[in-house]
């Protein structure tokens, strides 16, 4: 068989059509769009969390909180910190060996490597790179992704749309960001809420009535200023006084980030829903981003699913970011919670604003 011939043809097809989740495509079309296309999907996950445990009852020797409150206003009861002398890559390099062997694929077979992260190991170069080279990943290039908490459903997205279009065939996915770097230690309204870790997925093409079946990504760049690091970019290098002032750290007014969240996962879960016509009551399992289970308790009173089809595990993470979703999946899977068939959304919203939510149709 002319393979080079077989995906040129491929290409071609993916160039020629419009993205399932294009507005100029009628539902009732999408069936046999989806019919006519290679479907992708996620054939293996895998996670990576630091061995040293942060405990609510640490932090209140460090600032001025209470278990208590955290619990209540967070759900959170401990975290994961990542060792000094650790990097991002250190865990990003184990999620994504696990989620390469859980593939039965070998670290030659990835063609792409995708890592959604804004806390790299250095600023320069990518650390997708330094996975690539450390994985033995030597047929893929490699780029990070930065959408915040969302970042890991934009790679999937992503990952799906390279498949489908026949650029590349397996892709690893990966979410990893260690929080504790970028966290103010002294300000008890943040430092209470993040976590270190890295998830992990392989995303390939899989059978025709399975994997990703639509996607809702969005962006609300007027909102950029309520979470961000205010110093050491481009616009404003860091001085002595920045440092002195914690402005390389995550700020956050976190009652605009949380009337954002609780609007929008609630909104993206329905129309991201809606888009493959399906309804929610038809979702087997939600697996929201972990950032606080008051913002999961509002998506399960506007969904009106009960609670028990949303997957939690933040009292033992807290909010790691990118890593957050793909940790919560590897965990479902884990844990029996996802089988073959089932319908899967993930949705999260982080700094940008920004917000990602995907419904697929689980393929392993
Ligand atoms: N311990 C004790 N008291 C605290 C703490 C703490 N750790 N933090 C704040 N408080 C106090 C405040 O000072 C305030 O006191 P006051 O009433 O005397 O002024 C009171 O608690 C209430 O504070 P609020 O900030 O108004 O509380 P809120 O209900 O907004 O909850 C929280 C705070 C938990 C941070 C919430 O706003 C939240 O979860 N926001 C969303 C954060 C988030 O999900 N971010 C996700 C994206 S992160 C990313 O992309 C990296």
């Amino acid at each position: 068989m002319d393979l080079k011939a077989v995906n040129t043809g491929a290409r071609i097809a993916g160039f020629l059509c419009a993205p399932y989740g294009a507005d100029d495509i009628e539902l009732k079309n999408r069936g046999q769009y989806m019919a006519m296309h290679k479907r992708a999907g996620i054939i293996g996950v895998g996670s990576a969390v630091p061995e040293r445990v942060l405990t609510n009852y640490d932090l209140e020797k460090m600032v001025d909180t209470s278990d208590e409150w955290i619990r209540t206003m967070t759900g959170i009861v401990e975290r994961r910190i990542a060792a000094e002398g650790e990097g991002t890559s250190d865990y990003a390099i184990r999620a994504g060996r696990i989620a390469i062997e859980n593939a039965g694929l070998k670290p030659e077979d990835i063609d792409l490597i995708i890592l959604a992260t804004f806390t790299g190991d250095t600023p320069l170069p990518a650390t997708a790179c330094i996975v690539q080279d450390s994985l033995g990943c030597k047929n893929a290039p490699a780029f990070d992704l930065a959408a915040g908490c969302s970042g890991f459903v934009y790679g999937l997205a992503a990952a799906d749309a390279f498949v489908r279009s026949g650029h590349y065939e397996r892709i690893l996915v990966i979410g990893a960001d260690l929080l504790s770097r970028v966290t103010n230690w002294t300000d008890r309204s943040t430092c209470v809420l993040f976590g270190d870790g890295a998830g992990a997925a392989v995303v390939a093409t899989v059978g025709e009535d399975e994997g990703f079946m639509a996607f809702d990504l969005g962006s609300e760049g007027s909102g950029a200023k309520s979470l961000c690091i205010p110093a050491g970019g481009s616009r404003h290098p860091y001085t002595p006084e920045d440092l002195a002032a914690h402005r390389d750290k995550i700020y956050m007014d976190g009652r605009e980030v949380f009337k954002f969240a609780v609007k929008i996962q609630g909104e993206a879960t329905e129309r991201v829903v809606a888009k493959c016509g399906l309804t929610t009551r038809d979702i087997d399992l939600v697996v929201p981003h972990q950032a606080n289970i008051r913002i999961i308790e509002s998506a399960v009173n506007r969904l009106g699913l009960p609670m028990d089809k949303f997957f939690v595990n933040l009292q033992k993470y807290g909010n790691t970011s990118a890593a957050s979703i793909p940790i919560a999946l590897d965990e479902a899977v884990a844990e029996g919670r996802i089988k073959r068939g089932d319908i899967v959304v993930t949705v999260g919203f982080g700094a940008g604003l920004t917000w990602a939510a995907g419904v697929m149709k689980w393929a392993f």
